[in-house]
């Protein structure tokens, strides 16, 4: 395993760390764990070197902390560092973090976290606990020897990012970050702001979620003309461990056969590593994935309002992420759950209002039919 530098904490992490929110389950059901084999996955990876175990309150409906919990006996909890999070949406009173942290502790059945986060602040959630005097309390909690780092996830714009990093000492922050997603959240420039000002940065989603794991054929086709071969998940991260700021990378692994991949991948891990030329296939990557739309519908609303109340343009959006990603459950989702029934493609009644309004000259009436075959049929 090859260590790296944790901000300005006396403390060398783990190249790899294992995020516990995606562990294997059995029969589809998120809430129910494969204990057996996840605490084996968790030992084997301790066991070949990984110092970073992250979970939180809510991993599979609270699942997670139990298990890890249980992993960590036998020894193992001397040898890892156990960071996990303050769920702050259920946050309403100072009691409540009182509360929160002390069924943490049991749950994972220890007596301190080592790194202990704010869980995925953005900018209401942060002025929400802000204001509920939470700084005051990280303040008691580590006195009193709970916990021992403190930092904070983070789900929002740059700027919201910066202003939390600069509203306390943090020792450590949380953020999403991979090849796509270097203008994304807190991004690339995220990553250096608090690297620089010497917080320790954990990347999570490395994979964005396993997408990445899977990309569509005209990615593979991308990877594939270069005379270096390696899986996709291997450009994926190595990419993020080519970066200094990058402290450790989080993984979440659902089979023994991905720990053992990630912890070889991890072995071979360095920063700066990557030559000018492996780094201009994975900007020729990102190109093959952002640059690509199923339907050139550039969003520009000319099309609306549409007589029967489809929205257009968010249709064909969702369908082009699907496409993008090879991957059409997130969008579908979305499509599912946050769109009005009149707003989705199977309202358009095909009166063909919208077609001589768009600059692209799109066939929408016949593109809407495609939305609706992968979103509603499937
Ligand atoms: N604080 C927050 O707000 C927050 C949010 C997100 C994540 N996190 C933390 O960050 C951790 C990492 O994020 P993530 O779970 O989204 O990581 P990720 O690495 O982007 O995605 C994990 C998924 O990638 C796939 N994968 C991993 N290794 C692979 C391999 N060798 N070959 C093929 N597929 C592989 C698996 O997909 P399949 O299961 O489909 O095979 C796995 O479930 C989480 O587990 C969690 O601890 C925190």
């Amino acid at each position: 395993m090859q260590y790296r530098k944790f901000g300005r904490l006396d403390f060398n992490v783990s190249a790899l760390g294992f995020g516990c929110m995606r562990l294997p389950i059995i029969g589809g059901d998120e809430g129910n764990v494969d204990e057996d084999l996840t605490i084996k996955m968790i030992r084997y990876a301790i066991d070949n070197g990984v110092n970073y175990v992250d979970t939180a309150y809510g991993y599979h409906r609270g699942k997670s902390e139990i298990v890890v919990g249980k992993a960590l006996k036998d020894g193992y909890r001397e040898r890892t560092m156990l960071a996990t999070k303050l769920p702050v949406w259920h946050v309403s009173a100072r009691e409540d973090m009182d509360r929160l942290l002390n069924e943490q502790l049991k749950k994972l059945d220890t007596d301190h976290i080592d790194f202990y986060l704010l869980h995925s602040l953005h900018k209401d959630t942060w002025d929400k606990v802000y204001n509920l005097g939470v700084l005051d309390w990280i303040e008691s909690i580590i006195k009193r020897g709970l916990i021992r780092h403190i930092g904070f996830s983070f789900h929002d714009d740059l700027d919201t990012f910066k202003r939390i990093v600069d509203s306390y000492d943090w020792d450590f922050c949380q953020i999403q970050y991979n090849y796509l997603d270097i203008e994304h959240q807190a991004g690339m420039a995220g990553l250096k702001y608090a690297s620089n000002k010497g917080l320790g940065v954990v990347v999570m989603e490395p994979l964005r979620g396993g997408k990445l794991a899977n990309p569509p054929d005209r990615v593979r086709e991308v990877f594939d003309s270069f005379p270096i071969k390696r899986s996709p998940v291997a450009w994926a991260l190595l990419w993020l461990w080519n970066q200094p700021e990058v402290s450790t990378v989080l993984s979440g692994m659902s089979a023994f056969e991905q720990v053992k991949e990630n912890i070889e991948i991890a072995d071979k891990s360095g920063i700066n590593i990557l030559t000018e030329e492996e780094l201009s296939l994975i900007e020729r990557v990102r190109e093959a994935y952002l640059g690509f739309k199923a339907i050139d519908c550039n969003e520009c609303g000319y099309c609306m309002p549409c007589p029967n109340g489809v929205d257009i343009p968010k249709n064909f959006h969702l369908y082009n992420e699907g496409v993008r990603y090879n991957d059409f459950n997130g969008p579908r989702w979305h499509y599912r759950n946050e769109m009005q029934e009149s707003e989705r493609a199977s309202s358009c009644i095909k009166c063909g209002t919208c077609e001589p309004q768009c600059p692209q000259h799109l066939p929408i009436r016949e593109l809407l039919d495609k939305v609706k075959a992968a979103f509603e049929n499937a």
